[in-house]
This record gives C-alpha cells, sequence and structure tokens, in this order.
C-alpha cells in the first residue's frame, strides 16, 4: 500500500498571497476552478494502490471539512485534514502524524508540498525510486542560474541519480538543478527525522549547561520539534546513497505570489486539455458565449451568450458576466458580477466584486512583477467606466475615479 501527504502550511504562510489569502487559506484557492490542493490530490488517484491521502496543516478544521469530505467522495479514496497544535515545520508536521500515516502499514509515503504547480509524474517517480533503491527519492527540474537561489539547489549524480550535495536558497550559485518539493520516502524518513530531533534536542541540553553559549549558537535557534525536510534532513543524507532524485522535463512553478497563481491557472487548464476535456467550456456551459482557446467556467455561472471568453479564463460559482463582456486571462471568483462592455484582462477579481458597465480592469500580464497584474480583493467595486491597470486594490473598496500602477489601501 502506498499513503500520500500533501503539506498545506498555515495562516502565517503565504503571506506574499494577500489579499487573496485574508479569507480564504491559500491551498483553497481556485486555479482553473479547482482549489489549489485539488490539483496534487487528484494527481495522487494515479499512484497505484493508493490508501488514503492526508492533508498536514495548521489551518483550523473547519476551513477543510467541507472540501476533504467532497473530494473524499468523488475520487473514492479517503482524504483526511490532519491539525498540527503549531508550525513543526514540513517534516515534523509528517512526524507529528507518523502513527496515523503508519496505520495501513503503507510500503510508500508520497509527500508533497501544496504550493507546487506541475504534472505531478508520481507513478514515474515510485517506479523510478524502486530501481534506485534508497530511502527517498525527489523532483526536480533545471531552472534558469538565475531564479535557482529561490530553491534548493543541488548536484545529482548523472548516472545513479543520486542527490550528492544539497543546499537550501543557497548565496552563491550551487547548481540549476532544483528542489521541486514532491518526494516519495519508504517509512525509514521516520527514523531519519527522529534521528536528528534527537541530536536537536542533545545539542540544545548541551547548550544549557555549557558555558561556551556562544560556541554554540551557530547551531539552532528554532524549536526542537521544528524539523525543516530540506536544510535537517535532506542537505545532512545526500551524498549518503539514500536519495536519488528524478528529472521532469514538464512544467513546474511554485505558487507564492498571485501573479503566478494565474500563470498557473492557465498551465492546468492546458492539462484539462488532455487529462479532463469536460472540464472546459465549449457550448453547452457557457449557452453559446464565444470561447477562445482553454476556458473554466462553473455550472452555477450565468454568462451572457454575447460576451467573448478566453484565454485562459477560470469563472467560479455564481458569477454573472453581462452582454459584450470581454474576459482574457484571467481569474474571477465566486459572485462576482460583471456588466455590459466591461473589460478584464491579466487580473484576478475577488469575491462579490463588481464591475460597472464599460469598465475596464487589466494588467501588463508580467506574472513575476509586483504589479505586472492587477488584483481586485474581496468585494470591491469598480464603477461604470473606470479603468484600473497595473494595480492592487484591497478589500471592500469602492473606485470611482480610474488607478494605474498603485496599491489601493
Ligand atoms: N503542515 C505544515 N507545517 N506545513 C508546513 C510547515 C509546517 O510547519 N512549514 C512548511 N509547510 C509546508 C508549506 O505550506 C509548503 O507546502 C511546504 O511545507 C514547504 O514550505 P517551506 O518549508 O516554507 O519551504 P519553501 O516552500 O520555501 O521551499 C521548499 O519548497 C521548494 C519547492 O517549492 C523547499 O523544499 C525548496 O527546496 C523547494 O525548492
Amino acid at each position: 500500500k502506498v499513503v500520500a501527504v500533501i503539506m498545506v502550511g498555515g495562516p502565517t504562510k503565504g503571506t506574499r498571497f494577500r489579499p487573496l489569502s485574508f479569507n480564504t487559506p491559500k491551498p483553497l484557492f481556485p486555479l482553473a476552478g479547482q482549489p489549489m490542493v485539488h490539483h496534487p490530490i487528484s494527481a495522487c488517484k494515479r499512484i497505484p494502490n493508493l490508501a488514503q491521502i492526508f492533508l498536514i496543516g495548521f489551518y483550523e478544521e473547519r476551513e477543510f471539512t467541507l472540501y476533504v469530505s467532497s473530494i473524499s467522495n468523488e475520487l473514492k479514496v479517503p482524504v483526511r485534514y490532519l491539525k498540527e497544535d503549531k508550525p513543526h515545520g514540513s517534516a515534523g508536521g509528517l512526524y507529528y502524524f507518523r502513527d496515523m500515516i503508519m496505520e495501513d502499514c503503507p510500503s510508500h509515503i508520497f509527500l508533497l508540498n501544496c504550493d507546487v504547480c506541475c504534472n505531478f509524474p508520481l507513478p514515474d517517480m515510485l517506479e523510478a525510486h524502486r530501481r534506485y533503491g534508497g530511502m527517498g527519492t525527489m523532483l526536480v527540474i533545471k531552472v534558469s542560474a538565475e531564479s535557482a537561489n529561490q530553491f534548493g539547489e543541488l548536484i545529482a549524480d548523472p548516472i545513479t541519480k543520486e542527490l550528492l550535495h544539497y543546499t537550501e536558497k543557497p548565496e552563491t550559485f550551487v547548481s540549476d538543478l532544483i528542489n521541486c518539493g514532491v518526494y516519495v520516502f519508504t517509512p525509514e524518513i521516520f527514523t531519519a527525522i527522529e534521528g536528528v530531533s534527537t541530536h536537536m534536542e542533545d545539542t540544545a541540553n548541551l547548550r544549557h549547561v555549557s558555558s561556551f553559549e556562544a560556541f554554540h549558537s551557530f547551531t539552532r535557534t528554532l524549536p526542537k520539534d521544528f524539523v525543516r525536510l530540506d536544510q535537517d534532513i535532506l542537505s545532512p543524507l545526500a551524498g549518503k546513497k539514500q536519495l536519488y532524485t528524478y528529472e521532469t522535463m514538464d512544467f513546474w512553478e511554485q505558487i507564492k505570489t498571485p501573479g503566478i497563481s494565474l500563470k498557473c491557472s492557465a498551465l492546468y487548464l492546458a492539462q484539462f486539455r488532455l487529462t479532463s476535456p469536460h472540464l472546459l467550456a465549449g457550448g453547452d456551459g457557457t449557452k453559446s458565449a464565444t470561447v477562445i482557446g482553454d476556458v473554466y467556467v462553473h455550472p452555477s455561472a450565468k454568462v451572457h451568450p454575447t460576451a467573448k471568453i478566453g484565454p485562459n479564463v477560470s469563472i467560479s460559482a455564481n458569477v454573472r458576466v453581462g452582454a459584450g463582456v470581454r474576459l482574457i486571462g484571467c481569474i474571477v471568483l465566486d459572485d462576482v458580477e460583471i456588466k455590459e462592455n466591461a473589460v478584464i484582462i491579466n487580473s484576478i477579481v475577488g469575491w462579490k466584486s463588481s464591475l460597472g458597465k464599460w469598465a475596464r480592469v487589466q494588467a501588463d500580464g508580467d506574472y513575476n512583477a509586483k504589479l505586472g497584474i492587477t488584483i481586485l480583493g474581496e468585494a470591491v467595486t469598480v464603477e461604470d467606466e473606470i479603468v484600473v491597470i497595473n494595480s492592487i486594490v484591497l478589500p471592500n473598496k469602492t473606485l470611482n475615479i480610474s488607478v494605474q500602477e498603485e496599491i489601493i489601501l
């Protein structure tokens, strides 16, 4: 048997995702019309002999109750949310729930970061992992040398694929091969985490009695039950024939900002073309509105037949799209109203917002720039004929003058 664990973090994480994470936990923010965490979960469904999926985080339980029960029914695989009383780190969180994870005596445990966007080649990783015969196999990808320092940089043996060296977000360049945050482990991972936390406990005690406080102070200032997978486990185990790498040649992104989430929504829509074409609009659901390229429309949304939508548009529940509206490259969240002839380009429109007639909400679409996409927070009103360009508008604002390159607080 195999189990999968998805690390979802908690409210103190994902602060760069504001203002979209004020009311909705980041893992439930919709990409291609499905909660972010839905994409790794449905990828897990392709793992042979999958017994259970666990989401581990420190959000309130009630935030996940609805989603977890509906997805369990849909996939016919039990999905459970396990809440930490406080953050234990990416490895500490896993270890904290080891008894529940090991309940079905799985031979392998998948561990996935919730905030990565890729095609999750999990069955291929499992096969490679069995061939390598180590304790763990990590998904890796080549990125540009300039962007590599935002991730765990690593060196792998070109023939055996063994992980030889690992440094988390190094200051000086190590390698353009990086950690994708997707792993498969044997249950020995728990012994490895235990080893690290006992070692930490020892150094902590030592520090307590030692008069050479300054000497030891470089070791650690974090609590002893806080264990990070990357720095505390992967780094020390590199080069010991225990960890291996599996390189993906497909797409991969880390979803830290709203700008990147817009890009990831487009990537997942493109993937639906291959995996779930029934989720893409094209006639029936949109009642003959013109659809261009990959578009998702929630069944409860009402789109006027004269609207033109796409490519890369995702429209959530109860959205109303008026006559002559044009939507390109955007995420429109629940309960938004878009009146006649309004235009939205390269933007995210928050829950319950409304756009007046002939209003324009747009941006250049530079996903990495701070104001490269326009974001309207929850319940923002853009009045008739108002233009909002390359701006971020915080929740509950009413715009009656046009703005450009501004953050409206
Ligand atoms: N449950 C729980 N508890 N989850 C946590 C905790 C915790 O205490 N701390 C982090 N996480 C989750 C985050 O939500 C995220 O999904 C994952 O664990 C990793 O988060 P971080 O430890 O903050 O690392 P990171 O996202 O900056 O970088 C990691 O992922 C990159 C790939 O996206 C590193 O492993 C990098 O090396 C890697 O490139």
